[in-house]
Order: structure tokens, then sequence, then C-alpha cells
């Protein structure tokens, strides 16, 4: 049915499928989520579905009244959606786009072809060839799985032959792992940037993020950083937005090095967790941001309207089904924070619940009740 409102269609039903579907329902932009298994997040919305994403006979229906098709993750099949995809729908970031991304190997080496900064790594096949590396490279380094890993999970930092030997057979694939030289930085820092179809693009002030455990645990933003180094990032990042095409919102994380050079981590070609504190600090949030851009409306502003915002992440701390709402009227309670629970179903130790935004004018104190929300937050 012609309906005079787009219709987007999220593959993904996590957090950041949640996020962007309820930005698009404020512009009346009617949301599909589609799921390979039945994730919690989605859950509020009457057109989210649980179905084999990969199968042509459950992406032809749920692509076929879309404008749009998006994804919350890298790993979504893309190239599966756009073999189905109506001759008049578009489907962003293209899957060309994520191709050169959801491969940290293939990433890395095209992200240095295109002139980024990226610290020095070798792409090795073998345990041998990665002791060769290393030898080259100077202990410690980082191994990393060229997919599907997450928050730290499929990385070792190694700092010996025996420790890389050690570390090889549980981590590495068949062509085995990318070997990085281990950046000794001082803070790592994240860009987000929107782009539309054509070029046009807005890019976000630079973030601190504090990582514990190979997670983020806060961002602050802006960053407390040289204006100098701030502005070489925001090059940086928009450079490896450029080189890899991105559409929709692409974030960078970045590497601030002793000596202020920037580094590019790696991209996500999607919202992302260094992101979450511009749905309440920026006129324009990330996830506002991504539809407008994949439906290539103008973008919006994405500066922030106060002085300071922090977000904390809320993890799990248990196993087994979250308590209904365990502090929540604690965190509440503490003026002026945004609280977001993404209503997972299940929860661990370590597992991304929900996150709390603090905005205002002196750091000290918009973290201090950023973190006091989010750890009265007992999942
Ligand atoms: N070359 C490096 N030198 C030093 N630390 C590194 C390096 N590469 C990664 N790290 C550290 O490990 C963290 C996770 O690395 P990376 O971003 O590659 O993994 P990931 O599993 O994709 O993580 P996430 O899902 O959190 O983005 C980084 O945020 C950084 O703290
Ligand atoms: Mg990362």
């Amino acid at each position: 049915m012609e309906s005079a409102f787009p219709s987007i269609g999220i593959l993904g039903g996590g957090q950041l499928g949640k996020m962007m579907a309820a930005e698009a329902v404020r512009m009346s932009v009617s949301p599909k989520l589609l799921s390979p298994k039945d994730a919690g997040p989605m859950r509020p919305y009457a057109e989210a579905q649980v179905g084999d994403w990969t199968d042509p006979d459950v992406l032809r229906p749920f692509v076929a009244d879309c404008d749009v098709v998006t994804v919350e993750s890298e790993w979504a099949p893309a190239e599966a959606a756009a073999d189905v995809l109506p001759d008049d729908a578009a489907l962003w970031p293209s899957p060309a786009t994520l191709s050169l991304i959801k491969d940290k190997g293939v990433q890395k080496q095209h992200l240095a072809d295109a002139g980024c900064p990226v610290p020095s790594f070798v792409r090795c096949p073998t345990a041998d060839a990665a002791l060769e590396a290393a030898d080259t490279l100077g202990y410690p380094v980082v191994l990393k799985q060229y997919r599907g890993a997450y928050d730290g999970y499929g990385n070792a930092t190694v700092d010996s032959p025996d420790a890389l030997r050690e570390a090889w057979p549980g981590l590495a694939a068949e062509d085995g792992l990318l070997v990085e030289a281990f950046a000794n930085f001082d803070r790592e820092l994240a860009v987000q940037v929107a782009r539309r179809p054509g070029g046009e693009q807005v890019v976000y002030p630079v973030v601190y993020t504090e990582q514990r455990n190979h997670r983020c645990h806060a961002v602050e933003v802006p960053a407390a950083i040289d204006d100098a180094v701030a502005a070489r990032a925001r090059r940086v990042a928009q450079k490896a937005v450029e080189a890899v095409e991105g559409v929709g919102l692409i974030a960078v994380e970045l590497f601030e090095m002793p000596d202020g050079e920037i580094l590019v981590n790696e991209l996500a070609p999607r919202p992302h967790n260094t992101g979450h504190y511009s749905i309440e600090g920026c006129y324009t949030s990330q996830f506002e941001n991504h539809v407008r851009a994949i439906l290539d409306w103008p973008l919006g502003s994405p500066a922030l309207h106060q002085p300071v915002a922090v977000m904390v992440n809320v993890l799990g701390r248990r196993e087994g089904t979250p308590p209904r709402t365990a502090g929540l009227s604690r965190a509440l309670d503490v003026e002026g924070a945004a609280v977001h629970v993404y209503g997972k179903p299940d929860v661990r130790p370590g597992r991304k619940m929900g996150h709390v935004t603090a905005l205002g004018e002196r750091r000290a104190n918009v973290r201090k009740r950023a973190e006091m929300a989010a750890s009265a937050i007992e999942l």
C-alpha cells in the first residue's frame, strides 16, 4: 500500500535498531525490523519480526515495501537483501562499504592504502608468519580476529613469542589473524560522521571513550584535548569515512598518540556506543542523522546544546534473567540523568544492558551524575 510516509527496514533487532527506530517514529518514518533471533530491544515495535534473514523468501517480503533498508551491524546480510531489493528502494550503507569494513584485515589495508594513519599491521595466515611479523613490529602486538569480533572478545595482546604461540590456536581462523603493533596511546577517541549518498556530511564533536576490561565504560564529550588534535581527529575521521564511501552514520574509533598524532583503530558503519550521548546531548542525534542520511534528507546539526555530555554504560552484573526494575527509581532520581534500558531478556556479566546520559556545565559534576545513575541500575 502506498503511504505518505517513508518506510525503513532495519536488519537487526538489538539496541541500535531500537534507537534508530525510535528516531524514525518521531518523524513518521515507519520502521520495520528483522532479526534472526528473538531480540528483546525490538519487541516494542509492531513491525518487528524474527526470521532467517539470509533466506530470500524471508527477505523479499520484508524489503518489498521499504523505501530504504539499513543494517544495525556490519555482519547483517546486506548482499542477500540487495539481491531482493525493489528497483526503487535503496540500501545504505552499501554492501560494498560493508564488505570493506566487516573484515578487519580488509579494512586496515583499505584505510592504509587510502592514506589514513593506522597502527602498523601485517595480515598473517599462519602462526609462523605472525611470529615473524611480531619480530618486525616489536612486542607487544595485538592479535585480532578478522570477522565477527566485538567488545574486544576476538583480540589478544601478547608480549612474547611464547604468548603469541599460545594465543594463536584459540583465536585464528583458516585465514589466520591480523597482527597489529600495540599503540601506546594517551587516549581513545571517537568521531561520528553522518554522510548522505551525494557526499554531504556533518561531523560530530570528538568524544573521549574510556574503556574498562576492553569495553566502553564511559564517554565524555567534548574530549578534553587540544584544539589542534581535535581538528586532526575530525579530519582523519572524515577521510576514513570517505575512503569507504560510507553513507548513513559511521563511527570512527581513534587513538590519540602522545605526540598528538591520530591513528584510526576501526570503523563501524552504523550508530555506535560512543555516540549514544548525542540523543540528549546534540541538536540531532546520531540515530536521527542516520535515518536522515539513508533517506537522503537534509542532515541536522551535530552540535552539543550544553557544554558537556557524559554517557555511562549499564553493564550486566549477573547471569540469567534481569530483575524487573532493580535500582531504576534511584537512577531516575538523579537530576538530569536520561536513563536508557535496552530490554534484553537475558543478562550476562559485562553485557551492555542500557546507558545513562547526563548534561551540564562542569565535566566533573556531569560525570558524577551519570556514574551515580548508571551504577544505581542493577541488572
Ligand atoms: N593496536 C592496538 N594497540 C593498543 N590497543 C588496542 C589496539 N587495537 C585495539 N586495542 C584496544 O582494544 C580495544 C578493542 O579493540 P577493537 O576495537 O579492535 O575490538 P572490537 O572487538 O571491535 O571492539 P569494540 O566492539 O569494542 O569496538 C580498543 O578499543 C583498544 O582499547
Ligand atoms: Mg572497536
